[in-house]
Parts: C-alpha cells; sequence; structure tokens
C-alpha cells in the first residue's frame, strides 16, 4: 500500500484591527496620500484588510493557526514532527518563523523550516510537506503561511500600501492510505524578479537597498493570469481530474479581476472560485490557507471535494497542489 498525505485540519489567524477601505483612505489622508474606496474596490475587489500592531510578528500569528489547525485535526503539538512556514515577512534574519513556532508549541525535536516563495510560499510548503511524508521524512506537518506584509509596505506609495493584509493559515497535513494531495506542480521564473520585490538586505549593522516592497502591477497581473490557468490544467491533468469534477478553485487573492480572469480562461464556474480577497486583501503566503480555513469553517468545502490551491508572485514563482478533502468538519 502506497504512503500518501491528507489534510487533517485547517486553521487560521487575523490581527484584530480591521481597516476599511474608508478607514485606511482617511489614514492615508493624513499623510498626504489621496487614494479612495471607489478605486480600491473597482480595480481589486479589496474592501478591508487586518493589519498586526507592532507587537505582533509573523509567528504569532502563525502559532495561532497552527493551534487552531491542530484543534481541528484533535491533535496535539507533540504529535507533530515538522513544520514549514511560508513567509516573507519572518520575525528575523534568523532563526526561522518555524523555530519559534516550535517553540511557542512547545515540543521541540521535529524538523522545523521556512519556505520563501512569496505570495506562491503555501503551496511551495504543501508540496514539500506532502513530498516529506511520502518519502517517509515526517509523518504529521504543520504546514503554516504567515504574514505581517504591512511592515515592508511604502505607505507612501497608493500604488501598492492600499493592496496588502496580514494574517496567517495552516493545515495540518498528516500520513494516509488515501490520497488527500492528489498532484502538485511548482514552478519559477527568475528572470521576472525585478517587477515584484522588496530589495533590502541587512550588512554590517544597516539596510542596504531598500526595506519597503515595489511592484510593477501590471506586469505582475499579466502574468499571474497566464501562469494561474496553465499551473491549473497542468495539476488537473497530472491527477487525471477533468474539470468539471473540481468543486472549488482557491487561488492566490490578490485581484478578485485576477481571480475571475483566471476562471474565466480555465473554462470554471466562477461560483466555484473561493474569493477572500475582499475581506482580508492580499496577504502573500497566508492567502491560501487563509481562504481555505474560511471556505471550510463557513460550510463551503466538504470533506471529498476536490479542491485546487494556487499560488503566484514574486520571483517569479508558481504553483498549484489538487487535494481531495479531509479534515473538514
Ligand atoms: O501578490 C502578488 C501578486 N500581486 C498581484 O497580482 C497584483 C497584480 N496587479 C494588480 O492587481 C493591478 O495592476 C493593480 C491593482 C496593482 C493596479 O491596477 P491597474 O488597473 O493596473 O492600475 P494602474 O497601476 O495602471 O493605475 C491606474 C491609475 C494610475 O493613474 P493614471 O496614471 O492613470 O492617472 C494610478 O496613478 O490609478 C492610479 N492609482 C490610484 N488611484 C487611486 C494607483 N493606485 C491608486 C490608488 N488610489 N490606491
Amino acid at each position: 500500500m502506497s504512503r500518501h498525505s491528507r489534510i487533517a485540519g485547517t486553521g487560521s489567524a487575523l490581527p484584530p484591527d480591521c481597516v476599511s477601505n474608508a478607514e485606511l483612505v482617511r489614514r492615508l489622508a493624513a499623510r498626504g496620500v489621496e487614494t479612495s474606496d471607489d478605486w480600491i474596490v473597482e480595480r481589486t475587489g479589496i474592501r478591508q484588510r487586518y493589519l498586526a500592531d507592532p507587537d505582533t510578528a509573523s509567528s504569532h500569528l502563525a502559532t495561532r493557526a497552527a493551534r487552531a489547525a491542530l484543534e481541528a485535526a484533535g491533535r496535539e503539538p507533540a504529535e507533530v514532527d515538522l513544520i514549514i512556514v511560508a513567509t516573507s515577512t519572518p520575525d528575523f534574519v534568523f532563526p526561522s518563523t518555524a523555530c519559534l513556532v516550535q517553540k511557542a508549541l512547545g515540543h521541540p525535536g521535529g524538523a522545523a523550516f521556512d519556505v520563501q516563495a512569496v505570495c506562491s510560499g503555501f503551496v511551495y510548503a504543501l508540496a514539500t510537506a506532502d513530498s516529506m511524508i511520502r518519502t517517509g521524512m515526517a509523518t504529521r506537518a504543520l504546514v503554516i503561511g504567515a504574514e505581517v506584509f504591512s511592515r515592508i509596505l511604502d505607505w507612501n506609495d497608493r500604488g501598492t500600501c492600499v493592496l496588502f493584509g496580514d494574517g496567517a493559515g495552516a493545515v495540518l497535513l498528516e500520513a494516509s492510505d488515501e490520497p488527500g494531495v492528489l498532484a502538485s506542480r511548482l514552478h519559477a521564473d527568475g528572470r521576472h524578479e525585478g517587477i515584484l520585490r522588496t530589495p533590502g538586505n541587512v550588512c554590517g549593522g544597516a539596510i542596504i537597498g531598500s526595506p519597503l516592497l515595489t511592484m510593477d502591477g501590471q506586469a505582475v497581473f499579466k502574468l499571474a493570469v497566464s501562469v494561474l490557468d496553465e499551473v491549473g490544467r497542468e495539476v488537473l491533468a497530472a491527477a487525471q481530474l477533468p474539470l468539471d469534477q473540481l468543486d472549488w478553485l482557491i487561488p492566490h487573492q490578490a485581484n478578485v479581476r485576477i481571480l475571475q480572469a483566471t476562471a474565466r480562461r480555465m473554462g470554471l464556474d466562477p461560483a466555484k472560485v473561493v474569493v477572500t480577497v475582499d475581506q482580508h486583501a492580499n496577504t502573500s503566503a497566508a492567502s491560501v490557507p487563509l481562504a481555505l480555513d474560511l471556505a471550510v469553517r463557513d460550510g463551503r468545502v466538504r470533506n471529498g471535494q476536490h479542491v485546487l490551491l494556487e499560488g503566484v508572485g514574486g520571483g517569479f514563482a508558481w504553483g498549484a497542489v489538487l487535494v481531495r478533502m479531509t479534515g473538514a468538519h
């Protein structure tokens, strides 16, 4: 009998400060930056985002999401032998955010490391954990996407600062006789590294370069739409699953227009796309597991359903994981 992995539970965490577009417009106006609720909604579909206070780090949100996923699965931290955190906003240069989560959960000994694939981080981490479980290197993994992107935003750049939010999402992935993860594909094209980046580094006690996010929005938009369609088809073909048997598409939540265009290009009913960008804005590596947990908890995603998770973003990196859902209650 071959060894597979399956999702045993999902969880998520948001900081308490929910900032509507109207409130953000007020906060930005106070610093002389002009934007409007109409522009943000029309161009992105975003209506609000959650922003972390200065004392809240990615590891704090990650730990809360991990605890929720453990609780949903009826498991204890002691039963986890692998923690992977996908983040571009780690607490420190090192140690990894995953090690900080492990410390907070109170059970040392298993493997713990971070994955840096920006907005594709969660699907990269999930595919990695699935591979490690299938090869017998791990049995039960916390796979977490956690971000405090508000820390790296240029609040004077209205073209980017209205787009992002903070949060975390997690799944508990465990070894199983029946496949939960059906197929995964990961890709990157480093030639496009310049269109979305935070090109700073720490050197000799100072920041070299810039610690703030910059983006060529239109270039990212075009690439995102084409690769999300391609990788979605690729993974469905790898699993030999016809499109009409796909129950839900959960792509990275960057812009509702990207989600709609992806569904259109794939020939998928737009009602099958889980949309949370209106509520959370773009939370980078956290967006896919946050959306999955929300759709599990509101009863949309049910056990036995086929769910396609897709990431895309800086690197340029993208990927997809197709799961037959288990662990939804
Ligand atoms: O997580 C990684 C993936 N990220 C993404 O997928 C993001 C992909 N890109 C996008 O979602 C869109 O390109 C944006 C939402 C970033 C921008 O939308 P757009 O339709 O491409 O707008 P634009 O950048 O072409 O800007 C159009 C206009 C400009 O004014 P002019 O030059 O036409 O007078 C901007 O200055 O909108 C202006 N603008 C704003 N106006 C009010 C840009 N940002 C704002 C703003 N409020 N916040």
